[in-house]
């Protein structure tokens, strides 16, 4: 299935040689970001948040207006039509026809392909669920680019929740694409890296270990990546309770980390940074929050210029068979076409909008 309009949905449906030039021009539009200040003027650009959002949402719009564009769109869905019982098919349709790209975040995963199926415009995934967030990664990638002055060749270590956190998912696939990246993930059990996104990193050539401690891992690092238990994925708060406060990096903790580790957080913290890591020149969340407007505008420019065709679906429908995974689009709303890649093995299919494995 094919749509006239150029997506992000998955830094995976591009080569690595089209992040790169993102990125590449992030980097030049933060050294004159005057020179790009009316590259989108008469462009609107929509952001439908059905999920909260400072940075994400916030660097979005700042990107356009800096690019001497407009900005519509929601970030609490109960104030639109969606409290109505309103499909994201017909949101999308609507708000496309109006917008010249289309943000959107939500929380299920895969809902940022089931816009684009319809969308009459280009759409830029802002996070769906616990699955992805490919508009992070560009900032992380931007943030390693102008930090650690290379994309490749790094060790870098990834802690919390991996499970349910979408930036941790999507930078692991992305850095995973370029050569001798080696990933350490400390979590706890309960909160390990999904089986697809290890499976992933195997076929690309790269390596990982998993551990628990973050002060005995710390030291062979060249980014520490922190990331939030997310509370709003759990089943209850008594279960996510029992991981809150599993891992805290504070001075101490630092001490052990090499003097030009770095340490990246897509934000927001809850407890897993203690304040006193602010003042460390090592830490680097804030200024990575900054380079997501860079980032976003260089984006957006690429994908009103380039206005390539993607493919949407890939893959084919097996009559009856439907995506297991209760958190997945296709289980919330009803009309979209149940699409699976096979892995080659036809009993073990993937679904094309949340990556879930089914075996049939
Ligand atoms: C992240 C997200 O929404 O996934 N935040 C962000 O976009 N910068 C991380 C999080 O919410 O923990």
């Amino acid at each position: 299935m094919f749509s006239e309009f150029q997506h992000l949905i998955d830094l995976s449906d591009y080569p690595v040689a089209w992040w790169k030039k993102v990125v590449d021009l992030g980097e030049r539009i933060k050294n004159d970001p005057s020179a790009y200040a009316h590259k989108c003027e008469g462009k609107v650009m929509a952001t439908l948040f059905y999920e909260p959002s400072t940075r994400t949402q916030m660097s979005f719009q700042t990107a356009m207006i800096r690019l001497g564009g407009q900005i519509i769109g929601f970030d609490n869905p109960a104030n639109s039509s969606v409290s109505k019982g309103e499909t994201i098919k017909d949101t999308t349709k609507i708000v496309s026809s109006y917008a010249d790209v289309l943000v959107i975040r939500h929380p299920v995963a895969g809902a940022a392909k089931a816009a684009s199926l319809t969308a009459d415009c280009p759409v830029i995934n802002a996070g769906d669920g616990g699955h992805l967030h490919p508009t992070q990664t560009l900032t992380d990638l931007l943030t390693l680019k102008i930090e650690k002055k290379k994309l490749s060749g790094l060790t870098i270590g990834l802690c919390g929740d991996l499970l349910n956190g979408r930036t941790v998912h999507s930078l692991c696939k992305a850095l995973s694409c370029l050569p001798d990246n080696k990933f350490v993930f400390i979590s706890t059990s309960a909160l390990g890296m999904p089986a697809y996104i290890k499976d992933i990193i195997k076929a690309n050539g790269s390596s990982f270990t998993e551990v628990n401690d973050l002060e005995k891992a710390i030291g062979d690092l060249d980014v520490l990546y922190m990331t939030r238990i997310q509370e709003e994925r759990f089943s209850s708060r008594e279960e996510y309770l029992k991981q809150k406060n599993t891992y805290i990096l504070d001075r101490r903790k630092m001490l052990n980390a090499r003097k030009d580790m770095i340490v990246m957080h897509p934000l927001p913290r809850v407890d897993e940074i203690s304040v006193e890591v602010d003042e460390d020149k090592r830490a680097m969340y804030f200024t990575q929050a900054k380079y997501g407007v860079y980032v976003r505008m260089a984006l957006i420019l690429t994908i009103l210029e380039e206005k390539q065709i993607s493919e949407t679906l890939k893959g084919k429908i097996y009559g009856g068979v439907r995506c297991n995974n209760p958190k997945c689009i296709t289980n919330h709303e009803e009309y979209l076409p149940k699409s699976f890649r096979s892995s080659g093995d036809e009993t073990l299919l993937e679904c094309e909008y949340c990556d879930e494995r089914i075996l049939i």
